[in-house]
């Protein structure tokens, strides 16, 4: 064996490990989004769902499950879509989030309609946030579809490039709210659970993060090469 031949078999060495990794963090992500989802759907259910049960079913079941999956659907070590065309995997996108961002929007709506605009707490400001990122998020996302249509007026990288930050800003702020959303069932969920909870989304948070993160990445250095 050349000595060229054993650096590449060393650096596919470490691409496998790289790789298995990859995976192993993108099913620990799974544990944690089913296990929020199936939780929060269980608690609501159980505790008769009225307005704030409604709002919370809504949010988690639209911006915790089907906003991260619809995310994560580009990401390329996704072993449900890894075997799709980039169109597919697109197609899937928007149809998840078009379902999520529905009902995130309209579990956000419950409560504005509601509480009647009330910015007094953390959790508020950052869920009226959210709600106003998603509607751009949706809107942004529509032009990054159709961007070669519009490529006489708008760059496809930077019209792409835009719906990519503006999307990884609205799950950022959304699962923050979800953090704090938590603390509002302190009467029937014992705090240590909260804490547990509340761990559970940022550990959430950070792995779904991974794939937005290295696409927005590679758009801002294909931009600046
Ligand atoms: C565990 C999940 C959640 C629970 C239990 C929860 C609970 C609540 C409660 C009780 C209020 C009313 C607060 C008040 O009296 O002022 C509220 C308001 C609100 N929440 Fe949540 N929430 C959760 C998650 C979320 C998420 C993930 C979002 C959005 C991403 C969100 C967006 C909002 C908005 C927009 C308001 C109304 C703000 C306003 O009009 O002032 N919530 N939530
Ligand atoms: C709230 C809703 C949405 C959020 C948070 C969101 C978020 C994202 C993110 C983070 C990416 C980059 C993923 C990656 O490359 O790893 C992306 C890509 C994309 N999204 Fe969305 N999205 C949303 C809704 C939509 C909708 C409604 C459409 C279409 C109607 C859409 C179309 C696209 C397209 C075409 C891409 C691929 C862009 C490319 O080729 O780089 N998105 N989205």
């Amino acid at each position: 064996m050349t000595a060229v031949d054993s650096k590449s078999a060393e650096r596919s060495l470490w691409e496998n490990i790289l790789q298995r990794i990859e995976i192993f963090i993108w099913v620990l992500n799974q544990a944690c989004i089913g296990f929020v989802t199936i939780y929060m759907f269980w608690i609501c259910i159980y505790k008769g769902m009225g307005t704030m049960e409604l709002h919370a079913f809504l949010v988690t079941i639209g911006f915790s499950l089907l906003m991260a999956e619809g995310i994560m659907c580009h990401y390329s070590i996704n072993p449900l879509t890894n075997g799709f065309k980039r169109k597919t995997k697109t197609t899937i996108h928007w149809v998840l989030l078009t379902l999520g961002g529905g009902c995130g929007v309209a579990g956000c709506l419950v409560m504005i309609v509601i509480v009647k605009l009330n910015m007094d707490q953390l959790h508020n400001r950052l869920g009226f946030a959210a709600f106003i990122l998603c509607l751009i998020s949706m809107l942004s996302g529509l032009s990054a579809l159709f961007s070669s249509y519009l490529r006489r007026i708008l760059s496809p990288l930077l019209n792409k490039g835009f719906h990519n930050l503006v999307g990884f800003g609205t799950f950022l702020t959304a699962l923050l709210a979800q953090y704090y959303g938590y603390e509002f069932f302190h009467s029937s969920i014992i705090w240590s659970f909260i804490n547990v909870l509340q761990v559970v989304t940022l550990v959430s948070l950070v792995l779904t993060s991974i794939g937005p993160l290295k696409a927005l990445y590679q758009k801002i250095s294909s931009y600046s090469d």
